[in-house]
């Protein structure tokens, strides 16, 4: 009885020492895993360099039918990264990964996701469903894109979001569409010719009830970015599976990351992150951010007028809202390499006391998002702050007629005391009296 439970006992500990020791030694590397369809394809049919950003990435491969494969390891997800492609059935065995919770627990943890539709195969619906909840609606299974006119082409000039999806060329279009919806962190990428519309072509007849989009109405490829910076790409044909828009969703791509900030009054610039500061004081705000390019970090440039970065200073409302200027490329360490740009904006800040928060919204389409918030007390004026009543020139009419009021007493005092008629002596006093 004792032997085989202190046996069980060593095997878990080995079982969970291994487990660990796997976790930890493969966490360098970036975890992506591939859902495939065995009908469909294999692994090896996968186009494993287009999912392998570089040499950083390792890719694993799960069949939908797996009812083993896991997501999470306790808490912690076992993947980075995650890759839908299409699959024949709705609904998937492997519900340890194919699950809306556990995918939008997955999202909110950080984790992003590239889901490939096709003409014939759709998603599982699962997955269909954890799109939904990012406003993209794909069409259901079996539905594709047509037109009338023209053969359905994508080129430059279907191109929605140049930052996320730069290129794709594409002569037939052999795909699905799908709705999205108006959610400002949902990103129409690539939209459906104007003549175009998606049916399932088994239906003989074409009506309003069984047409998934119409003209622009659809979209070929959408991407979403959580509030928490997660990304998540949907395409609907793998022709608009690009390198570029899996580095983005793999966050190989307009990454920020927000190094440092510092305000502090201009005229002492070495007590920076104070907490008070008056009324009417001159305040210089700075920034940090660095930009992830090929693999290291490199200072942030704004591409256009319209990325410009913007603080704000607010109570309640804006107080002012201004444009950060770049001051110059720095370091985040000390004797590293320049991997930031330092931007700056110098204000006066305004006469109205209270809780004040110097706020840094950076949300751009295509870039990782960048919020901070310092909050700071700004006071009036203490009672030895005022300015002396000389300095005023209101005052100065007042001043003038107090002084005026000072001499004029002053000289009729002399007048009164001194000067005018002779006051009698005593003598003089007692010669009157005897008469
Ligand atoms: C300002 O505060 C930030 C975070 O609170 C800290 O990282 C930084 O070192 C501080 N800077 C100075 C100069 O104290
Ligand atoms: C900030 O930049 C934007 C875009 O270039 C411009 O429209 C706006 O007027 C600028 N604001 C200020 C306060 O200069
Ligand atoms: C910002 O600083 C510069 C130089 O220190 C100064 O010339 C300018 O007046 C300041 N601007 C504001 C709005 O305080």
């Amino acid at each position: 009885m004792f032997f085989p439970a202190r046996f069980s006992l060593y095997a878990l500990f080995v079982l969970v020492s291994s487990a660990l020791a796997l976790t930890t030694a493969s966490w360098s590397n970036k975890q992506v895993l591939v859902m495939y369809d065995s009908s469909l394809t294999s692994p090896e049919n996968v186009p494993a360099d287009l999912f392998k950003v570089n040499e950083d990435f390792k890719l694993s491969f799960v069949d939908y039918s797996d009812e083993e494969a896991q997501l999470f390891l306790g808490e912690d997800a076992i993947y980075h990264h995650l890759v839908f492609l299409p699959s024949t059935k709705r609904t998937a065995a492997a519900t340890g990964i194919v699950d809306k919770f556990k995918l939008l627990d997955f999202f909110n943890k950080g984790g992003n996701i590239v889901a490939v539709s096709s003409s014939e195969n759709s998603l599982p619906e699962s997955v269909r469903l954890f799109l939904n909840e990012a406003g993209i609606y794909p069409a259901p299974k079996g539905f594709v894109v047509d037109d009338h006119f023209d053969t359905v082409s994508v080129g430059a000039d279907s191109l929605l979001e140049p930052r996320i999806l730069p290129d794709a060329e594409v002569d037939k279009y052999d795909g699905t569409a799908a709705l999205v919806g108006n959610n400002a962190f949902t990103f129409p990428l690539v939209k459906a010719p104007k003549t175009s519309y998606t049916v399932n072509p088994k239906d003989a007849s074409l009506t309003a009830e069984k047409t998934w989009t119409l003209g622009e109405q659809g979209f070929l490829a959408a991407a979403f970015q959580g509030l928490n910076s997660a990304r998540l790409a949907w395409v609907g044909s793998e022709q608009l599976l690009t390198k570029e828009l899996v580095k983005w969703t793999f966050q190989e791509k307009g990454v920020l990351k927000l190094q440092f900030v510092e305000h502090y009054r201009a005229d002492e610039p070495g007590l920076s992150n104070r907490t008070q500061y008056r009324i009417k004081n001159d305040v210089v705000y700075t920034a940090g951010v660095s930009e992830w390019k090929d693999g290291k970090w490199v200072p942030y440039v704004p591409a256009t007028e319209d990325d410009v970065l913007q603080l704000s200073f607010k109570m309640l409302d804006p107080y002012h809202r201004l444009n950060l200027t770049i001051l110059g490329p720095g370091a985040s360490e000390e004797n590293g390499p320049n991997d930031l740009n330092i931007f700056y904006v110098n204000f006066t800040t305004p006469d109205h006391h209270g809780m004040f928060t110097f706020e840094l919204d950076y949300k751009r389409p295509g870039l990782t998002f960048i919020e901070d918030r310092r909050v700071v007390s700004v006071r009036h004026l203490a009672n030895d702050e005022y300015k002396r009543s000389w300095d005023i020139p209101n005052s100065w009419l007042y001043m003038t007629s107090f002084a005026a009021v000072v001499v004029a007493w002053f000289l009729f005092v002399m007048n009164f005391m001194y000067i005018g008629e002779k006051r009698p002596t005593s003598a003089e006093k007692e010669t009157t009296e005897k008469k």
